[in-house]
């Protein structure tokens, strides 16, 4: 895709972002209508729903030979990352969303034959508009993300994870996972993955760990923690697959390495 083409593609996303949020703020005025997806901890609420038709009904008119991969439906079943494809998560923070009305963000992405290459991620209620195009630098509003700092250790980090490495689980065995907390200065867990990759990228927090997450919740976090010189891998360490669920570490380059090595595959379950 050359530049012009994607600068395009960017302008117009930015604008339908933009657009998104202001109808959030507007439907937020009513009573939500909530419903249980999978489990009573799977929400969804029709501004979830009508967000994603917003943002499908405009790219499908706009753009009919490109891709959608979303949450709520409006997507298409892809085998493929050929061809424009767009990533979108139209709340990404649901619980946020009900709960608390803020902490919650619109995710999208548009990645070209399978490399990412806009992204923007909008906490609606804080005004604050993440963005980045390949190779062109990430973001805050107007403020240019600086590059991630360097040579610390896992000692001297801060790491967003939730407590569900704590209870007993298929991947990492608890009591190594509790060793990393024991051994960082601090973690946190704000309830909304593209935030989080964001604060991953703001280098205010150096790192983010996360069970099964969906191509929605972290497509356009990997591009903005990526221009910044962050690495993301699934907990292997290994590329993630963009079309798939993945357990992911998305992180600092300092501590990367040790965070694998010296934490997740020592208790790495088969
Ligand atoms: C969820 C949030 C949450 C993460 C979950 C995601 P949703 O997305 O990003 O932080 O822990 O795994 O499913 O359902 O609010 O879009
Ligand atoms: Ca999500
Ligand atoms: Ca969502």
């Amino acid at each position: 895709m050359n530049k012009e083409v994607r600068d395009t593609l960017y302008t117009q996303a930015k604008e339908w972002v933009l657009e998104a949020g202001v109808r959030v703020r507007k439907q937020m005025l009513d009573p939500l209508v909530i419903h249980t997806k999978s489990s009573p901890r799977d929400l969804v609420t029709t501004v979830d729903q009508e967000t994603e038709r917003f943002f499908a009904m405009r790219i499908r008119e706009q753009y009919p030979d490109h891709h959608l991969i979303s949450e709520e439906g409006y997507g298409d079943r892809l085998h493929t990352t050929e061809g424009v494809v767009w990533i979108i998560d139209p709340i990404d923070g649901t619980t946020n969303f009900i709960h608390q009305r803020r902490n919650f963000a619109i995710s999208l992405a548009i990645y070209v034959d399978g490399i990412g290459e806009i992204a923007f991620v909008y906490d609606i209620m804080q005004d604050y508009l993440y963005h980045a195009k390949r190779n062109e630098g990430a973001y805050k509003n107007h403020i240019r993300l600086k590059p991630l700092r360097r040579n610390f250790t896992v000692s001297e980090s801060v790491l967003a994870m939730n407590n569900r490495w704590l209870i007993p689980n298929t991947l990492v065995d608890e009591s190594v996972m509790e060793q990393l907390i024991q051994e960082v200065r601090g973690t946190r867990t704000y309830g909304s993955a593209a935030l989080e990759f964001c604060y991953v990228a703001e280098g205010i927090v150096d790192g983010y760990l996360s069970h099964s997450l969906c191509p929605w919740d972290i497509a356009a976090g990997m591009i903005l923690v990526r221009e910044v010189g962050g690495i993301t891998t699934n907990i292997d360490g290994d590329p993630v697959d963009i079309l798939k669920k993945n357990s992911i570490l998305t992180c600092n380059p300092s501590i990367q390495e040790s965070i694998i090595k010296d934490y997740i595959e020592k208790g790495r379950k088969a």
